[in-house]
């Protein structure tokens, strides 16, 4: 029988691994660059794919005061909500339920947003990928900011790994199941060149992607969490 791609994270294991991120890994030194390079404390901002609320409390303690936290996942949903409302029972209301694919909010709402490690590289398929930033495209302000990252499978730490991999015909380039801490995990590793396309096919103009390791030296926790990966800064046309 197909496994389900979204059904690690529905798991309860995988939830708490996230809540605990939330807390022991906080935000990254490279996430912290673009944040105040792109993001302004009174912006409303939208968090997709927030797991256990690690870049939201990150957010919320560095003064950004209008984030909205969203996750597909009940029990993410849930472990954020009990993550955040510990630091402050006020923020517990930032969180809620949203597809990243099918947002209900209104268009144009939000000034910027960040679907952080890797969230939109764990849909299933590219349909739901530009489904997503469709999604977000539409609930962006003019020139309204998505920040996101894509593990890269061309340059970067991860080259080797993927140039030594052999390929079935029936699979598609970058589609992998990955071991975790929990169970096995789908991601898709993509080149800078996919999802620049990606980008232009929504309607979204790249301002810079460099990889993670350009752009700060992230902690040991954080590289043990998140290995290197792809920024991409894109800006709503
Ligand atoms: C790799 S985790 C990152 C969690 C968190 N952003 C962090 O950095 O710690 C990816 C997250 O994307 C969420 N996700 C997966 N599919 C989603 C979807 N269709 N809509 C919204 N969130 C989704 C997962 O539930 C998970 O919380």
């Amino acid at each position: 029988m197909e496994r389900d791609p979204q059904a690690h994270w529905l798991e309860t294991e995988t939830a708490l691994h996230y809540a605990r991120a939330a807390v022991r890994v906080g935000l990254w030194a490279s996430e912290r660059v673009f944040l105040d390079r792109y993001f302004a404390k009174d912006q409303r901002i939208l968090e997709l794919g927030c797991g256990g609320g690690r870049v939201a409390l990150g957010l919320l303690r560095s003064g950004y005061a209008d984030v909205t936290a969203t996750d597909f996942s009940p029990i993410m949903v849930s472990l954020a909500k009990a993550v955040l409302a510990d630091h402050d029972e006020a923020w517990e209301r930032c969180v809620a339920q949203q597809d990243a694919t099918a947002l209900t909010y209104p268009d144009a709402s939000f000034d910027r947003a960040i679907f952080a490690f890797n969230g939109l590289m764990c849909l299933p398929s590219r349909a739901h990928r530009l489904a997503a930033l469709r999604s977000i495209h539409r609930v962006l302000k003019p020139d309204g900011i998505l920040l996101f990252t894509a593990s890269d499978r061309e340059k970067g730490a991860n080259a080797a790994y993927w140039a030594q991999e052999a390929r079935p015909a029936d699979v598609i380039p970058g589609d992998r199941w990955h071991e975790s801490d929990t169970s096995p995990v789908f991601i898709h590793s993509s080149t800078e060149a996919e999802t620049r396309e990606e980008l232009a096919e929504t309607g979204f103009t790249v301002i810079e992607c460099p990889l993670s390791t350009a752009v700060a030296s992230d902690g040991p926790l954080v590289r043990e969490f998140a290995g290197e990966t792809r920024f991409y800064v894109a800006r709503k046309a």
